[in-house]
């Protein structure tokens, strides 16, 4: 990671530990949700929220709440993913999973907690933004996380085990399941900015949306070619479990060329935007280049 990708993701570390620092919570709970939103994590879709702000001046404490609001529905989606009732998996961000190491009635409730907690970090008064922003970044956020979106992505992602989907029909399931939150990220970060043209939000959109989609095919990747020890997760995973890949589709290499060809198209949708766009490209480009 480089120097902003470093300073930012320790900035969101700080602030999800003070979000999560409630004395009101119950203390299970409470450390069911800092123990998987502070284990860690490449905090990839707060760094997008806080380099689409970047491009249009957004004041930092907008970005903030907006980026932390990012990394606890995403944190929410990965403990609920991991349940026996869905991909099953017993090891998350180099550690246990939530119901594994707590159980799984209070890892389904710390996930609700943070799915509402996000809504109550973009809406408070603090954050800045005006009524109308806010409006508009809860509608953005709600519909990219719902039934339309990441979690209707879910579902078709629990349909599709052990079949064999078609191309578009894979490539609708990873566009929802992964790529409507880092749609989300994107455009609820630039829209912290005040007066966003709507030429600017058209091309944040494509950048977003080529990032999404080579951000699932590159973790399919990433399955199949990486270690255990490494993602912090079980590889190999995806075959045992049935899942329909891109690997499994149209072989690695593919999968590959297709994650670049991506990644061009996303620094090709934002390169009128100038020097601002900088760190958009440096993280276009460590969403195919990661390794876990
Ligand atoms: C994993 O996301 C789940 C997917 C949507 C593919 P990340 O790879 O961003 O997970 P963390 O946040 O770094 O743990
Ligand atoms: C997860 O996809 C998408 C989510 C919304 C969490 P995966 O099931 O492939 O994510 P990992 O590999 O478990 O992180
Ligand atoms: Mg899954
Ligand atoms: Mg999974
Ligand atoms: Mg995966």
């Amino acid at each position: 990671m480089n120097p902003f990708q470093q300073e930012y993701q320790a900035r969101t570390q700080a602030n999800l530990d003070a979000a999560l620092s409630n004395p009101d919570t119950p203390k299970k709970l409470r450390s069911a949700m800092r123990y998987s939103v502070l284990a860690g994590g490449k905090r990839i879709r707060a760094l997008l929220v806080y380099a689409a702000g970047f491009t249009v001046q957004a004041p930092l404490r907008r970005l903030d709440a907006v980026a932390s609001a990012l990394e606890c529905i995403h944190c929410y989606s990965l403990i609920h993913d991991d349940l026996p009732a869905m991909d099953d998996d017993n090891l998350r961000r180099g550690q246990a999973t939530s119901h594994i190491q707590f159980d799984e009635a209070t890892a389904i409730l710390a996930g609700d907690a943070l799915h509402a907690l996000a809504f109550e970090l973009i809406s408070a008064e603090s954050t800045g933004l005006s009524d109308q922003q806010s409006r508009a970044i809860t509608h953005k956020l709600a519909s990219c996380a719902g039934h339309t979106g990441m979690i209707g992505g879910q579902m078709l992602d629990i349909l599709a085990t052990e079949q064999n989907l078609d191309r578009e029909q894979l490539e609708n399931v990873h566009r929802r399941k992964t790529g409507a939150l880092i749609n989300a990220a994107v455009i609820c970060g630039t829209l912290c900015g005040d007066q966003v043209a709507p030429d600017l939000l058209a091309m944040m959109d494509k950048y977003a949306n080529c990032i999404g989609l080579a951000f699932q095919v590159m973790d399919d990747v990433l399955d199949v070619e990486s270690s255990t020890e490494v993602l912090g997760k079980s590889s190999g995973a995806d075959i045992e479990r049935g899942k329909s890949t891109y690997p499994a589709l149209i072989g690695l290499a593919e999968s590959r060329d297709l994650a670049l060809n991506l990644y061009q198209q996303a620094v090709e949708s934002i390169a009128s935007i100038g020097d601002n766009s900088a760190h958009l490209a440096d993280l276009a480009a460590l969403v195919i280049n990661r390794d876990h």
